[in-house]
């Protein structure tokens, strides 16, 4: 069976003072038991510090963003390789924010899943669909091109060191949780898209379930047969609120 991963998204959002704060609450409440992992993802300047601070702990550390690029002149980005050098093991690519204020493109976010993985970095592939794009029934067409890009780039055999990370639009951020129905038939959809092309990696391939994931609605989504977890923006800023997520992962 997959175990749960509960990843937290920080987004734009800590300082040193709060970050340390933040996990030294989720550290010291990380819940018993076993099948599921917790990971927090803060802003660039602060990954190394949270991997000193999460060393040795149930935790680990991931990053938001990565460049595409290995080296070179590209002012401002970062490089997946200086990430691992800090001790970074996950990355998101392709959350909706880039793509869509960004103006990140499939083919974009299909390269950094690919400059992630050869530094030895998990990718975190996000998908999915904007209020407008599901209410003119295209939920499933959207998702399949964005992970169509990163499947026809990557191959299938890459999807055996990646997580997928399904974040309806419109759910991110606005208290509108998708049902657990809805997630999940999305996630299945998903899955079956991956195993036509492999079975064996697609059974194997963690499914996050992202947008306004919380305590209260957790193990509803987390009951559900191809929903694997969690990626949190605002209820991951909290050790509390966190921790309600993961208590949820640790009975389901
Ligand atoms: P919220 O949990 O704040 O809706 O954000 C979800 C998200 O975008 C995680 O990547």
């Amino acid at each position: 069976m997959r175990d749960f991963l509960i990843a937290g998204n920080w987004k734009l959002n800590g300082s040193s003072a709060a970050n340390e704060a933040l996990i030294a609450g989720i550290v010291a409440g990380v819940p018993g038991g076993s099948g599921f992992s917790l990971l927090v993802c803060p802003p660039y300047p602060y990954v190394a510090a949270v991997a000193a601070q999460v060393a040795g702990s149930a935790v680990s550390v991931g990053a938001q963003n990565v460049s595409e690029h290995e080296s070179g002149a590209y002012t401002g980005e970062v490089a997946a390789s200086m990430l691992a050098d800090i001790g970074c093991e996950y990355v998101i690519v392709g959350h909706s924010e880039r793509r869509a204020i960004y103006g990140e493109s499939s083919f974009q976010v299909a390269a950094k899943f690919q400059a992630a993985q050869a530094a030895g970095i998990v990718p975190i592939l996000c998908v999915g669909e904007t209020l407008e794009e599901r209410e003119a029934g295209t939920t499933e067409s959207v998702v399949d091109y964005q992970l169509g890009a990163v499947l026809d780039a990557a191959g299938i055999g890459a999807f055996a060191r990646a997580v997928v990370a399904y974040e309806p639009v419109w759910a991110i951020g606005t208290g509108m949780t998708a049902t657990p129905e809805q997630a999940q038939d999305v996630h299945k959809h998903i899955r079956a898209q991956l195993s036509a092309k492999d079975a064996g990696i697609a059974a194997g391939v963690q499914i996050l379930y992202g947008g306004s994931m919380k305590g209260e609605n957790a193990a509803g989504l987390l009951a559900m047969p191809d929903i694997d977890g969690g990626l949190i923006g605002g209820a991951s800023l909290k050790a509390k609120d966190f921790l309600a997520i993961a208590e949820a992962a640790a009975q389901s």
